[in-house]
Formats: C-alpha cells, sequence, structure tokens
C-alpha cells in the first residue's frame, strides 16, 4: 500500500538521514527502484514528473502500476508515490489519481502566489492524508522542460511556506538539475543552514542529487535535508549499460534482442545506483 511521505521523513529528520526520491520513466525502472528499496530495507519515495506522467499514458496508469507491483512483488517497505515539481492542476489530478503525495512547485510566481496556492493544496492533502511538498526560490538547470535559473531561497520566505503546514520544503541553495557545470560553485550551506534554523523541524528536500559530492551530501544531511532527489544519474547509469550490451554486439547473438534481454544490463544499473544513494543517504535498515 501507497503510504503519505510524512512519517518517513519525520523519522529521516529525527535520525539525521535522508530518504531518496527516485524519478520513473516505465515499468523497468520502477520496478528496479521498488525491488532495491525492499531488499535493503529502506524506505523509498518514486518521482513523477508532469512530462513522466503524460510519457506512462498519465497519472492513473501510473498509479495502477505502482500499486500492482507493490502487491505482486511484495514490496513491505514504506513506499510513497509523490508527483515531480506540479503545477497547482496537476497536483490536483494526482491526488484525484491516487497519488500519495505531491510536490506544488510555485516557485515561479510572486511569494503570495505561492502561498495562497500552497495554502489551499495544504487544505486539500490534510483532509486526505497526503504529503505536500512546496518550493520556495528555483531550482536551476532545466527538468522536463522546465528551466529554472538557479538561486538561493530567501529563509524568512521558507518560513511563511513552512509555517502553512506543508509537510516538506524544497528551497534552492544553489542546486541544480542535470549533470552541474566544472565551474560550480557548490551548495551554499549558510542558506541551507539560516533555512533550517527558522524551519526547525520542517524536513528538508535537496533537489539536482545527480553529482553532488559525497562530503557536501553528508554535510547538507547534517543540516536537516531529509529527502534527497535523483533522476540524471539513473538516466546516465541505464543509458551507459544500455549501450555497452549494444556496442558488444549482444543484441544480434542468439535471442539477444528480446526486449527483456536488451533491458536487462540498464535495470541492473539502476538497482545499483539507487543502492549506492541509500547506502550514502543512510536509508539503509530504516523502513
Ligand atoms: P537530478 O536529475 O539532477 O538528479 O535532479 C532530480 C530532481 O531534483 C528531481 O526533482
Amino acid at each position: 500500500m501507497l503510504v503519505s511521505a510524512k512519517e518517513m521523513l519525520t523519522k529521516a529528520k529525527a535520525g539525521k538521514y535522508a530518504v531518496g526520491q527516485f524519478n520513473i520513466n516505465n515499468l523497468e525502472w520502477t520496478k528496479a527502484i521498488l525491488q532495491t528499496a525492499q531488499e535493503l530495507n529502506s524506505p523509498v519515495i518514486l518521482g513523477v514528473s508532469e512530462g513522466a506522467g503524460k510519457y506512462m499514458c498519465g497519472y492513473t496508469t501510473v498509479v495502477g502500476m505502482v500499486n500492482g507491483m507493490i502487491n505482486e512483488l511484495g514490496i513491505t517497505v514504506p513506499v510513497a508515490l509523490h508527483l515531480d515539481h506540479g503545477s497547482y492542476e496537476g497536483a490536483k489530478k494526482c491526488i484525484e489519481a491516487g497519488f500519495s503525495s505531491v510536490m506544488f512547485d510555485g516557485s515561479h510566481y510572486p511569494i503570495e502566489e505561492n502561498i495562497e496556492k500552497t495554502k489551499e493544496l495544504v487544505a486539500i492533502c490534510d483532509e486526505l492524508g497526503l504529503s505536500l511538498e512546496a518550493e520556495v526560490g528555483a531550482i536551476g538547470g532545466e527538468e522536463d522542460g522546465v528551466v529554472g535559473t538557479g538561486e538561493c531561497a530567501d529563509p524568512k520566505e521558507c518560513k511563511m511556506i513552512a509555517d502553512l503546514g506543508i509537510t516538506m520544503l524544497a528551497a534552492g541553495i544553489g542546486n541544480i538539475h542535470g549533470k552541474y557545470p566544472e565551474n560550480w560553485a557548490g551548495l551554499s550551506f549558510d542558506t541551507l543552514d539560516a533555512i533550517q534554523q527558522l524551519t526547525g523541524d520542517m524536513p528538508l528536500v535537496l533537489h539536482g542529487g545527480t553529482g553532488i559530492p559525497a562530503d557536501m551530501i553528508k554535510k547538507a544531511i547534517s543540516l536537516g535535508v531529509s529527502k534527497i532527489n535523483v533522476n540524471t544519474e539513473c538516466q546516465l547509469a541505464f543509458a551507459a549499460a544500455t549501450r555497452e550490451y549494444i556496442e558488444a554486439g549482444k543484441d544480434l547473438q542468439g535471442k539477444g534482442f528480446d526486449p527483456r534481454k536488451v533491458l536487462a544490463p540498464g535495470v541492473e544499473a539502476i538497482k545499483a545506483t539507487v543502492k549506492e544513494k541509500m547506502e550514502l543517504f543512510g536509508s539503509i535498515g530504516k523502513a
């Protein structure tokens, strides 16, 4: 059964570790992440961007697939199905479709409008027992056509949004979606520290988990980050393993063209990436 992310993140914040959000793109992705979480006894959050939701034939298809897999694979660790960077309308659609968690990304609105819309969603999510993530300070880079300029959030604005009763807060601290450029300045720990001082127990979310060095991840967790989003890194691992299979001509040997064989190395690569992240985030054995 899908669960809200509230309990797993409250525990993570108190226990000084982070739960990974891994974005899903299809059946193989979902299965690889769920099986790894179960094997390592870790809570997990499956992230779905609006673009990936459309690609997978809509939110009800995603809910059906994930619920089916939880049953058929005997998954007992806590799993939240979460809309990533949702619009106001997208969040409502996911809630209707049966997601257990949504993100409303109002960071591109003026703060008053972000507050207004977030507040409405808090009321809806509260009534249904769903978790809600809000965002202050756009996160840089491009994800699924959503381009952010990358900024450091204003801690006072973070406090205003946190006080609305959301479950977790994403705040820009110099992080970027996708690969980090050579000249990246790194995470702004001063900003993170100031945000955590004002928001107290609120679980903080670090987007753009791909390519952040391990020591920065650990420091971010020590300063209150309890959810870390990873997307690109699984995509790169999947693509590299698939390329290797094809370049070695394995699809031309025997029944090597069978999609279950073609996709298998990529699936193993996703599993290895998820395992590595769960080890780094400290969520293993915390289910
Ligand atoms: P990356 O693609 O950089 O790992 O970022 C993922 C993310 O933040 C999803 O919201």
